[in-house]
């Protein structure tokens, strides 16, 4: 979470859902089933009727839920195993398409999409200029650039986190969004699984050995807290010269 150094496209390594896809689907399906991560995104940046770009899209989880609402979607991904995933999800909905490209690099025309979402997108943090630049080529003025990402200031969870990820320091990455002109709001979220097995599968694949084995053992039952960060950045409207005028 912390580098994002990343290779030349800026594709930052995910582990957890190249190596571990069943795993992660089944991480994605435990997480928030209440959809409070949704709503805020909703009430701050709504789709509905939209043209919307999902980037680093993963298997392409969210993809179905965007469709329900907006005009268009488009999944953007660069790790080939998971464009194919992602292809196979929504090949049945006619307004989705999904597309192997990186937050640097969206094959996408300037000024042709409402909202540029990335989940769990460690991609942007310091370092990530490339892509907010990139984001805000392809908006329309007025447009949104939503990111979303764990919080890990808050609860057990995110004491893993920094215990996995020594260097990581969410103040400089909250400062970072701060400069670059982003609101910050924070969501409350419960993770719930269906049994200790499947929870244990997604700490082994979050964690490192030790931290993971640390969570499953301060984890009573089947659920988790955990508190997400949503950062959105608009891009701004042409300002109307004849509107100034008096
Ligand atoms: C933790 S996964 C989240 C996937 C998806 N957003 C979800 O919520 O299911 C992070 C994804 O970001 C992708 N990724 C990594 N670096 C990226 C970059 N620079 N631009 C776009 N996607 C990137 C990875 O390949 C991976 O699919």
């Amino acid at each position: 979470m912390g580098d994002h150094r990343g290779d030349d496209r800026g594709v930052i390594a995910s582990p957890n859902i190249w190596h571990w896809p069943a795993v992660y689907e089944e991480e994605n399906r435990a997480q928030d089933p209440r959809g409070a991560v949704y709503a805020a995104l909703r009430e701050d940046a709504d789709w509905a009727g939209l043209d919307i770009v999902d980037v680093g899209c993963g298997t392409g989880f969210h993809l179905g839920m965007f469709a329900e609402t907006a005009r268009s979607v488009i999944g953007i991904e660069p790790h080939p195993p998971l464009v194919e995933a992602a292809r196979r999800r929504v090949g049945h909905l006619d307004t989705v398409r999904v597309l192997t490209g990186s937050a640097a690099h969206m094959p996408i025309p300037n000024g042709s999409v409402d909202l540029v979402h990335a989940r769990t997108a460690y991609f942007f943090g310091p370092g990530c200029g490339a892509g907010i630049t990139e984001s805000m080529r392809v908006l329309r003025p007025g447009g949104a650039l939503a990111v979303i990402d764990l919080d890990a200031t808050a609860y057990l969870y995110g004491e893993w986190m920094l215990a996995d990820l020594p260097h990581y320091q969410p103040r400089v990455v909250e400062a970072f969004f701060d400069a670059q002109g982003f609101s910050s709001r924070r969501i409350d979220t419960e993770w719930n699984f269906p049994d200790r097995d499947s929870l244990e599968r997604v700490l082994g694949i979050e964690f490192g050995p030790k931290v993971a084995a640390r969570a499953v053992r301060e984890t009573p039952g089947t659920t988790l807290a955990v508190r997400y960060r949503l950062h959105i950045r608009r891009k701004p409207r042409s300002i109307e010269v004849g509107s100034l005028r008096s």
